[in-house]
């Protein structure tokens, strides 16, 4: 019953991610989509003050430490997946993974992965800097209409020149509708320093830019080699034909007074392990980990 309710919101939520995508197109970086994505006050992506001390970034103010944030992100092997191209992303559905997310208020949400997908350059810049490549780990919410995108980021200069393992399995640049054997996640997760995450509340960054979207990046730019970013270039920000030479990235929206809350680090502050205590939980719920 909760099951056949959790899948049909899920069909509603990719129907909703999907239709609109033919029609995407980032000529203007997305100034000139319509609807919500223009009159919208809560829309992403944004940029984050990650260097607070220099008050550098416009959005400094409005920037929080706190204790509470905390996440878990769980994922079952991801193989037998499909890569789509949609011409503006590559996409890849995958359901078999789930994320918990405690916010600065203490609440315990958990999601449930929908798809990941790609932008080069990054769409969140941090103190003005984009990185070279952002995936989206997009989740829905367990029972609510609304979901989580999980934020990764890949920079040959911040992260190392190198190839990533992840990126490589992705098979960038295979036939649309490859089948794709197995896909790393969680050896990509577990690399992270899940100290530096960053919560704000946002919006899906193509239309139609619903704002039901709890952002959480991760500013811990990973891995990636110049090859590798230039197969995700060539496709879209050095290609003249997708967007006169743009990425596929939407351009920076203004914060409107909304909150950025970083995860204060437990080293520093002394703070409990909350990794530790929603563990049970996990195994409870999903009956893995
Ligand atoms: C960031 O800087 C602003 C302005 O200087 C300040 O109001 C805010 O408290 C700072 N935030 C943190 C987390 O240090
Ligand atoms: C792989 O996925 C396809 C399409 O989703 C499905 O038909 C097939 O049975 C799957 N194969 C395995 C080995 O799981
Ligand atoms: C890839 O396949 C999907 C599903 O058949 C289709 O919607 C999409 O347009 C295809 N992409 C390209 C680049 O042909
Ligand atoms: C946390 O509580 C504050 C104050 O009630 C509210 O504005 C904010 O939206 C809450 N955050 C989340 C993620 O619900
Ligand atoms: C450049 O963009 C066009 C339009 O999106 C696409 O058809 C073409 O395959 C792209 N070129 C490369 C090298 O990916």
């Amino acid at each position: 019953m909760f099951k056949g309710k959790l899948l049909s919101l899920s069909t509603l939520f990719i129907a909703l991610i999907s239709s609109v995508q033919s029609a995407i197109h980032y000529n203007q970086g997305g100034s000139d989509w319509t609807g919500t994505c223009a009159t919208g006050k809560s829309q992403s992506p944004v940029d984050i003050p990650v260097d607070n001390i220099s008050g550098s970034s416009i959005n400094s103010k409005y920037f929080r430490s706190n204790k509470l944030l905390d996440i878990m992100v769980s994922q079952k092997s991801m193989s037998n997946i499909t890569l789509q191209d949609n011409i503006y992303t590559y996409q890849y559905s995958f359901s078999d993974g789930y994320l918990a997310f405690w916010d600065e208020n203490d609440s315990l949400q958990t999601f449930q992965l929908l798809q990941f997908h790609v932008h080069a350059p990054s769409e969140h810049t941090f103190n003005g800097q984009y990185y070279d490549v952002e995936v989206h780990f997009v989740h829905k919410h367990t029972t609510e209409n609304r979901l989580v995108a999980f934020s990764v980021l890949f920079d040959t200069k911040a992260g190392g020149d190198k190839e990533n393992e992840f990126i490589k399995s992705m098979s960038v640049g295979a036939q649309n509708q490859s089948v794709i054997s197995t896909l790393p996640a969680m050896n990509l997760f577990k690399k992270l320093d899940m100290n530096q995450l960053y919560h704000y509340e946002g919006s899906l960054t193509t239309p139609p830019c619903n704002e039901i979207v709890s952002w959480i990046i991760v500013h811990d730019p990973q891995q990636i080699s110049s090859a590798q970013v230039k197969a995700f270039n060539d496709k879209w920000k050095n290609n003249q034909t997708f967007a006169a030479g743009k990425g596929n990235n939407r351009g920076i929206q203004n914060l409107n007074q909304r909150l950025i809350y970083k995860k204060d680090d437990p080293r520093a502050s002394n703070g409990v392990n909350l990794i530790a205590s929603i563990l049970p939980l996990f195994v409870l719920l999903f009956g893995f980990f």
